[in-house]
C-alpha cells in the first residue's frame, strides 16, 4: 500500500521559490499554478502547503504540517520550541537596529523608540541588554517608521541593504544572524522518522550538488 505523502509547509516569498528550485533539483517537482495554496509533487511523495511566513510555526505547532522551511526569526517571534532537522545555506540575513543615516544620539533617549514585526525578538533582546525600549509593532515596510517620524529606529532583517539603502537609512546594530532551518512537528517526527530520516540525507546532499551547479 502506497504511504501518505509527507505533508511540508513552504512560506511564500523568496524561500518558497529557492526551496522549490532546491528540491526540483533533487527530482521533487510541484508548483502552485493558478494561486492553488496546496500541490502535491509528482511521485505523490510530498504535499506541500504555501502558508504565510509568520503562520508556519502555527500549521507545524498543530501537526497540519509535519516539516517545514522557516527563519529563526519567525521561530522565535512564535515562541514554540521545534526540531531543527537541517540548517539550509540559503535564506541567511541579519536581524539590525537601524535609523536613518547619521542621526543616531542615544544619549538623548529615555527608551528607544523601535518600530519592528519582531516585537518578541526586539523586547528580549534589550531586555537581556537592560535597556529600556518602546517597541510599536508593525506588519511590513517597515522602513516607514523612521522616514514619517512614527519612530527614531527599526529592528528589522537586513539581506541586501538595498531597502535601507534606497530610504536613505543605515544599520546601527547588527543584533543577530538569522538561518533558516528544517522544523519538524515531533509527533509526527515519531511517526514518520525513517522517510524523514532519509529525507534529511538526501537534502544535505542535494543541497551541496545544488549548490556547486549554481556556482557554475
Ligand atoms: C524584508 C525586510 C526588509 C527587506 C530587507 O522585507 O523586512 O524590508 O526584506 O531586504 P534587503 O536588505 O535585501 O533590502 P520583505 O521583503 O519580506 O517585505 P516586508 O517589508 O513587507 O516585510
Amino acid at each position: 500500500m502506497k504511504e501518505q505523502p509527507l505533508l511540508f509547509a513552504l512560506p511564500k516569498g523568496r524561500l518558497m521559490e529557492k526551496s522549490r528550485d532546491l528540491l526540483g533539483s533533487m527530482g521533487i517537482d510541484f508548483s502552485f499554478d493558478n494561486r492553488k495554496l496546496v500541490a502535491d509533487d509528482k511521485s505523490g511523495n510530498y504535499r506541500f502547503f504555501l502558508v504565510k511566513n509568520s503562520d508556519l510555526p502555527t500549521y507545524v505547532n498543530h501537526g497540519i504540517a509535519g516539516l517545514g522551511v522557516c527563519g529563526s526569526d519567525v521561530i522565535y517571534e512564535s515562541g514554540k520550541d521545534f526540531y531543527k532537522l537541517h540548517t539550509f545555506s540559503y535564506g541567511s540575513t541579519k536581524m539590525c537596529l537601524a535609523g536613518l543615516k547619521g542621526s543616531h544620539n542615544f544619549g538623548n533617549d529615555a527608551a528607544l523608540k523601535i518600530s519592528t514585526k519582531f516585537t518578541r525578538f526586539t523586547r528580549d533582546y534589550y531586555h537581556r541588554h537592560n535597556t529600556p525600549v518602546e517597541v510599536i509593532k508593525l506588519n511590513g515596510s517597515v522602513e516607514l517608521g523612521p522616514v514619517l517620524g512614527l519612530s527614531p529606529y527599526i529592528v528589522d532583517l537586513v539581506e541586501t541593504g538595498n531597502t535601507l539603502r534606497a530610504n536613505n537609512l543605515e544599520i546601527i546594530k547588527e543584533l543577530e544572524d538569522i538561518r533558516v532551518h528544517l522544523i519538524v512537528n515531533p509527533a509526527y517526527y515519531k511517526l514518520n522518522y525513517k522517510r524523514i530520516n532519509k529525507f534529511v540525507d538526501d537534502i544535505k546532499t542535494g543541497e551541496a550538488k545544488w549548490n556547486l551547479e549554481r556556482r557554475k
